[in-house]
């Protein structure tokens, strides 16, 4: 049976596809530009595995959207996060990753990332929460998140988040095959600052797909027309991280892992899987 299990036959045009990416990436790299390697460029059955993982991820947040609600435990997103990604086949990738002990980052108003669901936290009127959902199936990692307001938020949380989406989405806009990841870098950087936010750097996208976590590291600043290039059939994610106030965040000792701002100002998240096709960017998850 092994003989019928490869991943990697390509079927004859793929072949030749692949050949002429190669050959353009060669001419780039002759002329001193950073080029990808061959493994963050997936095949078209990587491609297909990666999207069937998306599509259970997408329906997690779709669930995690639906029945969030004033007077919710982060605890009881988790579950719910763990009971309907196991029922579809899948698992949840964050829960046991590195350590980390729970299915689900949830990260409420001045938690940056990885805040860590609990009984003790209890969704309130007026909160800000992004709920960051990863799932692994048949070994094709997918990673998504988004915000949710409970109730009523102030104005001004409120546009955090809005611009915070809005640059995900220029994110999103200036990711195109031949382009660069100092491209999007910028786009996020620009958007956040001109409105009087500030763009976390200690943390950022990262190609996904074989592995929760692959290379490249995606900033959420750079200059246009600087760093790798970008190659049809990259993965890998843009999730901007946004602060109201300074940039500069600290690690929870209590847990090693929950990230807040240093000036207990809000921070907002979104994220998507994306992929670099031939002629643009493609939005993998929802
Ligand atoms: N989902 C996060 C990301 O976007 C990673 C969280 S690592 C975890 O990269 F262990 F906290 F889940
Ligand atoms: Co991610």
């Amino acid at each position: 049976m092994k003989f019928f299990k490869s991943k990697e036959s390509l079927s004859e045009e793929e072949a030749a596809h692949l050949f002429e990416i190669e050959q353009k990436i060669k001419s780039y790299r002759a002329k001193g530009v950073r080029v990808p390697t061959r493994k963050m460029i997936k095949t078209a059955a990587q491609i297909e595995g990666i999207r069937r993982s998306a599509a259970v991820n997408t329906a997690v947040l779709d669930e995690v959207a639906s029945q969030i609600h004033a007077g919710m435990t982060t605890e009881e997103i988790d579950t719910l996060v763990y009971q309907f990604t196991v029922a579809r086949g899948a698992v949840p990738a964050p829960l046991h990753y590195e350590g980390f002990p729970k299915s689900v980052c949830t990260s409420v108003n001045d938690e940056v990332c990885h805040g860590i669901p609990s009984p003790e936290v209890v969704l309130r009127e007026g909160d800000i929460v992004n709920v960051d959902v990863s799932t692994i199936l048949d070994g094709y990692f997918s990673d998504a998140s988004r915000m949710f307001m409970i109730g009523k938020v102030r104005p001004e949380v409120k546009r955090l988040v809005e611009v915070t989406r809005e640059c995900l989405e220029l994110g999103l806009k200036a990711a195109r095959p031949w382009g660069f990841l100092g491209d999007i870098g910028a786009a996020v950087q620009q958007h956040a600052e001109r409105n009087g936010y500030s763009v976390v750097r200690e943390f950022g996208g990262h190609g996904v797909g074989l592995k929760f976590h692959e290379d490249p590291f995606v900033s959420h600043t750079g200059k246009p027309g600087t760093g790798l290039l970008l190659v049809p059939g990259m993965v890998f994610t843009i999730e901007p991280m946004i602060n109201m106030g300074s940039r500069k965040i600290y690690i929870d000792a209590d847990n090693d892992w929950t990230v807040l701002t240093d000036d207990g100002k809000p921070s907002a998240q979104w994220e998507y899987t994306v992929l670099i096709t031939d002629t643009g960017a493609e939005i993998i998850t929802g």
